[in-house]
């Protein structure tokens, strides 16, 4: 592989599941990986059989997410950000942040990180991909951007698609904000991958995706991580379309209506709103 294809790609959530496999591929067509995870064993073990430098952060103490924006900003170039950490939960619960768990560690961390490091993404002309859900049209429909902490019929599917939901909308507003500083949003949603995806969530996601059911409906995570590695070392505008949710290779019709893109700012503006002491 000739030096200038080659990116450097910090994938988030690397340490299990979709993440680690995307890494191991990436690494083996010869791109730079860093990275993250938030388990000190499980991250060094992937990191140390690719080679690859590791940053620890739990998306559950934006604290982490601050001092992990930092250490990635001292790379001379970042690529792609893979925020593909996430999962769902088992019970509404707050952070020591004060914010409902599952909306901060699939939206809000990522979008903490993501501006955080915005001039550096701008200055490599990165592309930044969301792992997102298709819990996003199952359980998102009645996503409500002034509440996205599912403070009114909080149920965790709910939760969860809500917040996977607004990974997408984020995608589409970080790319209507800053597309013209020559960062490339996208999303994709990754399939139904059996991982160790529901660790901890309910007792049925558990059985559903924790037990030999698994087999019947699941896709293999080498399987999926081809989603996020084709947009990984795709080219913006002809590989995919920036703003856009991809299965696969094609666009994902989206339940969620938002003709006017005001939902998607208000989202915006609501994550922004609880930052203002980080940003
Ligand atoms: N599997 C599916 O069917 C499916 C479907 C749709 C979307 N997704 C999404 O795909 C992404 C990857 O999930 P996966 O299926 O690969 O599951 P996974 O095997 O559980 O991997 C999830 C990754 O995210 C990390 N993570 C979880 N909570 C975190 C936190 N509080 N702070 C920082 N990192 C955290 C995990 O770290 P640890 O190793 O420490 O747990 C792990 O590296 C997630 O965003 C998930 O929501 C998965």
């Amino acid at each position: 592989m000739e030096n200038q294809t080659k990116k450097t790609v910090v994938v988030t959530g690397g340490s299990d599941g979709i993440g680690a496999s995307a890494a191991r591929a990436l690494v083996k067509e010869g791109h730079r990986v860093i990275l993250v995870g938030r388990n000190p064993d499980k991250t060094a073990k992937i990191a140390a059989e690719l080679g690859c430098p590791y940053h620890l952060a739990d998306y559950a103490r934006l604290s982490d997410v601050v001092r992990l924006a930092a250490e990635l900003a001292e790379y001379d170039r970042i690529d792609v950000l893979a925020n593909n950490a996430g999962g769902a939960q088992k019970e509404r619960v707050l952070t020591e942040d004060g914010f409902e768990r599952t909306f901060q560690i699939n939206l809000l961390a990522q979008f903490l990180l993501t501006r955080l490091l915005l001039d550096k993404l701008a200055a490599s002309r990165a592309t930044v991909i969301q792992t997102a859900s298709i819990a996003a049209n199952l359980f998102g429909a009645d996503f409500d951007p002034a509440d996205p902490e599912s403070e009114e019929n909080y149920t965790p599917f709910r939760a969860y698609g809500r917040a996977k939901l607004g990974d997408v909308l984020f995608t589409r507003e970080l790319q209507k904000r800053c597309g013209d500083r020559g960062i490339s949003a996208v999303a994709f949603e990754p399939g139904v991958v059996r991982t160790n995806f529901g660790s901890e969530s309910t007792a049925f996601v558990r059985f559903c995706y924790h037990t030999p059911l698994k087999y019947l409906f699941t896709i293999s995570p080498e399987k999926s991580a081809r989603r996020l590695t084709r947009l990984a070392v795709g080219a913006p505008g002809a590989d995919f379309t920036p703003g856009e949710f991809y299965s696969e290779k094609k666009p994902y019709r989206l339940k969620f209506r938002d003709p006017d893109g005001s939902a998607a700012a208000s989202l915006w503006d609501a994550c922004a709103s609880r930052l203002t002491k980080y940003l």
